[in-house]
């Protein structure tokens, strides 16, 4: 790392985008998608994470998105989320992408947060086509008529204008906990490249895509986010 606080101070980095995934999450006790196989109670996710699971049956998916959303209230920010909060107070500027639909960012003192997967505590209605800042159980007599704010399979992400904004002067790219699975996400990297940004990888462990990363820090995102944001300080 003493290297790594050297290239920072060369290079000046001042304008950063950070994306994060599941990975930040998982130390705070939310489980990735990979932990969990694709599966919740034997449904693949893709049925209900989908326009098309829904509508075959709303009632199934509104279960999954209440526990999920009751979830929230046993969790905590781990000292990775506070980290970011704390690099955004330090940089210039600095925008978090998250494809978390948890609100930890938040929580551990975020404030520009991009939830480009949308959010748990947000409902869309369909007849009014309103979102709202939402928390509870959607009850049964909702279930046709209102549906999680969260970008399923198939549909188009959120904040796509203010992403590609936030990489236009990007000199420093950090991509945390998430395994680059999901496109568009995994394609930031590219963006950050055309912009000549130093591309860094935190995570667990190699994905697929370690190769396109200047550099790559492997382990517990609570001990490598903290020692990455501690070279700013
Ligand atoms: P994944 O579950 O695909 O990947 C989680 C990543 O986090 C893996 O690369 C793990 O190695 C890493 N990881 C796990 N524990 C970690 C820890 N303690 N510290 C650091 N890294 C850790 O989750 P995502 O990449 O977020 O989309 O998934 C991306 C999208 O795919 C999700 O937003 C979701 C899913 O389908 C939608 O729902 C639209």
């Amino acid at each position: 790392m003493d290297s790594l606080k050297n290239l920072l101070q060369q290079k000046n980095c001042k304008d950063v985008v950070v994306l994060t995934g599941a990975g930040i999450s998982a130390e705070s006790g939310i489980k990735t998608f990979r932990d969990s196989n694709g599966l919740w109670e034997d449904h693949a996710i893709e049925d209900i994470a989908s326009p098309e699971g829904f509508y075959k049956d709303p009632e199934m998916v509104h279960r999954f998105y209440n526990l999920r959303r009751a979830q929230l209230q046993d969790v905590y920010p781990n000292p990775a989320h506070t980290a970011l909060s704390d690099l955004e107070k330090i940089v210039d500027n600095f925008t978090l992408i998250t494809q978390n639909v948890d609100d930890l960012h938040e929580r551990g003192g975020s404030q520009n947060v991009l939830h480009m997967h949308g959010e748990l505590k947000k409902i869309f209605c369909l007849k009014t086509g309103k979102v709202d800042y939402f928390e509870g159980d959607v009850m049964s007599e909702e279930f046709s008529f209102v549906r999680p704010d969260i970008v399923w399979f198939g549909e188009a992400i959120k904040y796509s204008t203010e992403i590609q904004k936030a990489f236009e002067n990007c000199d420093l790219y950090l991509c945390i906990g998430t395994s680059n699975n999901v496109y568009p996400a995994a394609g930031f990297v590219q963006a950050a490249k055309m912009k000549n940004a130093l591309c860094i990888e935190l995570n667990l462990e190699a994905t697929a895509l370690s190769h396109q990363y200047d550099l790559n820090f492997y382990g517990p995102a609570t001990e490598i986010v903290t020692q990455f944001v501690d070279l700013f300080r």
